[in-house]
């Protein structure tokens, strides 16, 4: 029992080590937030990931609190695909900083023995308020509306964006959290609106 558990252990602990190579550009980008506490020792993943006694949320293994809202959700009289009452998986992860409500530096469990109180501001202040922003948290369907291009593959890609586990699309979906070789954190460049067009067809 002991040993199994070890293992876990061990094998998340070199799952968050092995990434450091692939996740490697997230060092000198905006989301190498060490510093912001000065508590944190140079830890880069600290804001976000802790191996051990993590938040049990559907994020690798996380290290902070989830919003709980209440979120606006973005609805229009054109929709004609389902979306939920609330942000998803990565979505409310990002959310954990850029709704504003809880501090970069408030970590889960409080290690640091008094929360940070530094939150995001600006253009990176996305609010609890999402019916000005792309929506999230969207079940992708392109046989709802024709002028989308169809997802393939399991887990499904559109023109080689993920879809979330359920189809959805999140945040996560345009953007890499860890990769700003496309700024701002793109999976793809929006030149010529190519990004856009990877699902839309017009
Ligand atoms: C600003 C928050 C943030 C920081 C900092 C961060 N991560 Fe992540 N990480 C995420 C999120 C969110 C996910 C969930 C997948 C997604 O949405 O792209 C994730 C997923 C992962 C995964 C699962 C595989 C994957 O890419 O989906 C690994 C492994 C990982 N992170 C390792 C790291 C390591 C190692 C560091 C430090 C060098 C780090 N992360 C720093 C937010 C962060
Ligand atoms: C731990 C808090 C935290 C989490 C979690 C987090 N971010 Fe950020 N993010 C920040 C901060 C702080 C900045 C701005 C840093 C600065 O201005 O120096 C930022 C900046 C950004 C930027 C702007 C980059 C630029 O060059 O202008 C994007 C895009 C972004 N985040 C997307 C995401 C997405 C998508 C997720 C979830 C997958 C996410 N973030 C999760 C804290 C976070
Ligand atoms: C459909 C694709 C798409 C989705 C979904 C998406 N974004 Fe973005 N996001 C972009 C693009 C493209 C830009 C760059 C816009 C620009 O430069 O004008 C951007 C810019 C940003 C910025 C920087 C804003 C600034 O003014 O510098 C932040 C922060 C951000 N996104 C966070 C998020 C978060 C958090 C989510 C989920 C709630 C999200 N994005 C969902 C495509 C998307
Ligand atoms: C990962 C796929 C994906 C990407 C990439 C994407 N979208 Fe969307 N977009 C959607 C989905 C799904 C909807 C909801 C469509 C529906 O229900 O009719 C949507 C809806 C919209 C709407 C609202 C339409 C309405 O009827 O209210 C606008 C505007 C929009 N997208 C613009 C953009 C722009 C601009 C970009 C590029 C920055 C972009 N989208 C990138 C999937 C995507």
């Amino acid at each position: 029992m002991k040993t199994t558990f070890r293992f876990i252990l061990a094998a998340i602990g070199s799952l968050l080590m092995s990434a450091v190579v692939s996740a490697g550009q997230i060092n000198n980008t905006k989301h190498d937030l060490s510093g912001t506490n000065s508590n944190d020792g140079g830890n880069v993943c600290i804001y976000c990931h802790v191996p051990h006694n993590a938040n049990h949320v559907k994020v690798p293994p996380w290290n902070r609190a989830m919003p709980t809202g209440p979120f606006t959700m973005y609805t229009s009289p054109t929709i004609d695909m389902a979306t939920a009452n609330s942000p998803q998986g990565s979505t409310l992860a990002c959310l954990s900083c850029h709704d504003g409500t809880i501090a970069v530096d408030q970590l889960y469990g409080d290690p640091w023995g008094s929360d940070g109180t530094n939150t995001v501001g600006g253009s990176m202040l996305i609010g609890t308020d999402l019916s000005d922003d792309h929506p999230v948290s969207i079940r992708y369907d392109a046989t709802a509306d024709g002028d989308f291009v169809a997802a393939s593959g399991s887990p499904a890609t559109v023109g080689g964006l993920p879809l979330s586990a359920n189809n959805n699309v999140e945040c996560s979906s345009c953007h890499s959290v860890h990769d700003d070789s496309i700024s701002p954190f793109l999976r793809k460049s929006n030149a010529d609106n190519s990004l856009c067009l990877s699902c839309h067809i017009k």
